[in-house]
C-alpha cells in the first residue's frame, strides 16, 4: 500500500488535504504564532459536494498540520467561501478579550458569522445568522479587513457581474457602500480581495477577483485592478487591458492572509481550474494550493503591476544547490543537478540570435519564449489529462538587460513559472509519467546565452 503523502502526484511542498476534495482557500489569517488555512472541503468524496471548512495551521506557511473540520453545514445551508479576521477589541461582542471571527457564505447566498476564542480550534455559529440576506442570486465570498481611516470593517463580496463593498462597526450590521463592475460587464466574479499597498508613502489599492469563465488559459482564473479606495468606493485606474494575476490554467479563488505579522501580503490560490477540476488523476485526495507568494506593487514602464515572489521561507527546503553560467546555448542542453522532484530551477536567458528559448521538462511540458511574438508559452500536450487546455500563452518582454529570466517551482504534479522577477506568473498542473524532471534547456533558430543557471532540490514537507 502506498503511504499517505507519497502517492503518485501527491504534492511535496504544497498543501493538499490528507483525504478528499479541496477547493478555495478560506479564512486566511495569522493569529498568535499560527497561519490558518481554512478551505472549501468535501470530506465524503473526491468531487465537489456539501461544503465544509477544512482547516490547517502552520508556523511558516510551508509545513502544515491538518486539524479537524472547522465549520460544518447547518440548518441555513452548506458553508461556502469566506474570511476570518482578528477581532482584537471585541467589536462584535462575540469574543471577549479578543478572538477570531469568520464571515462566510452559505450556499443559499446569505452570509453567516462564526467565532472562536480558542485559536480557531472550535467555532460557534452566531445565533442571529444570517447577517446579510441574498442580495443577488450569486452573492458570496466575503473578504474583510479593518480600515483604520474610517475605523470600520470593510467587506468586499462578489455579486455576479459586479463586486460590492459594505462597511460595519461590529462585523454584524453591514451598510452597503458601493458597487464595482467591469466596464464591459464581461466577467462573473467570485472571491474578491482588496489590498492596500504602501508605495513611496502613497497608498495604492489592488482589487483581486476570480472570474469564471474568461480566464486567458480558459475556464477560471484570477485578475486584478489597481486603483484607489476611499473607505466606500473603489475606483480603478483608467487602463485599457485587464491585468491577470496568473496566466496559467491553475490558480483560482486565491486571497491574502489577514494580519500578517510583518504587514506583508501573502497570497495563496487553489491550484486547479473548474474546467476539469474533478477529472485530475489523483485518488485519496483531490486538490492542492499554490505555493504562497508575497505580493508587492511595482511601477513598470507599462504601469503598476503586481509582483509575485515565492515566500522567502522556501529557502529552508533547499538542498544540493548548483549554480552555473555563463555559457552559450544552441540546440539543447541537459540540466544536471536536479534528478528528482520536488525542485527549483532558475535560468536567465540572453536571447543572442535565437528565435526561441526555453525549458522542456518531464518529457511532458515545454516553457518557451518567442522573441517575435513576445510571448511566454507553456505547452502540456502530454500532461496526462484529457479536456485540458494544452497551450497557454502570456505576453512577456525581455527585462532591462535584454534577458528572459525564469524561476520554476516544480512539484510532482505542478510547475509554477515566475518570469522576470515575478512580474508574470503561470501556474499549471501537469501529470507526468515520471518523477524525474529531465530538464532540458533549448535555443532554436540561433544561439542564445545562459547568463546563469541554478538548481535546488527541495526537501519534502511531509518528512
Ligand atoms: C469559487 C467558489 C466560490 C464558492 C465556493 C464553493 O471556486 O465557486 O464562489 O463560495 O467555490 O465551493
Amino acid at each position: 500500500m502506498t503511504q499517505l503523502y507519497d502517492e503518485p502526484y501527491r504534492p511535496q511542498f504544497h498543501y493538499s488535504p490528507p483525504r478528499a476534495w479541496l477547493n478555495d482557500p478560506n479564512g486566511l489569517v495569522y493569529y498568535q504564532g499560527e497561519y490558518h488555512l481554512f478551505y472549501q472541503y468535501h470530506p465524503d468524496g473526491l468531487e465537489w459536494g456539501p461544503m465544509h471548512w477544512g482547516h490547517a495551521v502552520s508556523a511558516d506557511l510551508i509545513h502544515w498540520q491538518t486539524l479537524p473540520i472547522a465549520l460544518y453545514p447547518d440548518s441555513l445551508g452548506k458553508i461556502f467561501s469566506g474570511t476570518v479576521v482578528v477581532d482584537q477589541h471585541n467589536t462584535s461582542g462575540l469574543v471577549p478579550g479578543g478572538g477570531l471571527v469568520a464571515v462566510y457564505s452559505y450556499d443559499t447566498q446569505t452570509q453567516g458569522v462564526a467565532y472562536s476564542t480558542d485559536q480557531g480550534r472550535t467555532w460557534t455559529k452566531y445565533i442571529a445568522n444570517p447577517i446579510l440576506p441574498a442580495l443577488h442570486k450569486d452573492f458570496r465570498d466575503p473578504k474583510i479587513f479593518w480600515h483604520d481611516a474610517t475605523k470600520r470593517w470593510i467587506m468586499a463580496i462578489a455579486a455576479g457581474n459586479s463586486l460590492m463593498f459594505f462597511s460595519s462597526p461590529d462585523l454584524l450590521a453591514w451598510e452597503q457602500c458601493s458597487t464595482f463592475g467591469d466596464s464591459q460587464g464581461a466577467f462573473t466574479y467570485e472571491v474578491p480581495d482588496l489590498i492596500p499597498f504602501q508605495v513611496g508613502g502613497v497608498t495604492r489599492w489592488v482589487l483581486i477577483a476570480s472570474v469564471i469563465p474568461g480566464a486567458p488559459a480558459g475556464g477560471s482564473g484570477t485578475l486584478y485592478y489597481v486603483g484607489n479606495f476611499d473607505g466606500r468606493v473603489f475606483t480603478a485606474d483608467p487602463s485599457t487591458a485587464t491585468l491577470w494575476l496568473d496566466y496559467g490554467a491553475d490558480n483560482y479563488a486565491g486571497t491574502t492572509w489577514n494580519n500578517h505579522p510583518d504587514g506583508s501580503y501573502v497570497f495563496i490560490g487553489w491550484m486547479n481550474n473548474w474546467l476539469y477540476a474533478k477529472n485530475i488523476p489523483t485518488s485519496v485526495w483531490r486538490g492542492a494550493m499554490t505555493f504562497p507568494r508575497e505580493l508587492t506593487l511595482v511601477e513598470t514602464t507599462e504601469g503598476w503591476r503586481l509582483r509575485q515572489t515565492p515566500i522567502a521561507a522556501l529557502g529552508q527546503l533547499r538542498q544540493h544547490s548548483t549554480q552555473q553560467g555563463a555559457f552559450d546555448l544552441s540546440g539543447e542542453h541537459a540540466v544536471t543537478g536536479l534528478d528528482s522532484v520536488p525542485g527549483e530551477l532558475t535560468v536567465d536567458f540572453e536571447l543572442g540570435t535565437a528565435a526561441q528559448v526555453g525549458v522542456w521538462l518531464f518529457g511532458a511540458m515545454e516553457i518557451m519564449y518567442d522573441r517575435t511574438a513576445h510571448t511566454l508559452t507553456v505547452q502540456r500536450p502530454d500532461a496526462g489529462l484529457t479536456d485540458f487546455p494544452t497551450t497557454i500563452s502570456a505576453p512577456l518582454s525581455p527585462d532591462a538587460l535584454g534577458r528572459i529570466r525564469l524561476h520554476l517551482l516544480i512539484d510532482r504534479a505542478s510547475v509554477e513559472v515566475f518570469a522576470n522577477d515575478g512580474l508574470l506568473s503561470l501556474t499549471n498542473q501537469v501529470f507526468p509519467q515520471t518523477q524525474r524532471p529531465q530538464i532540458t534547456l533549448f535555443a532554436r533558430g540561433g544561439t542564445a546565452r545562459i547568463a546563469s543557471l541554478g538548481t535546488h532540490w527541495l526537501k519534502s514537507i511531509h518528512r
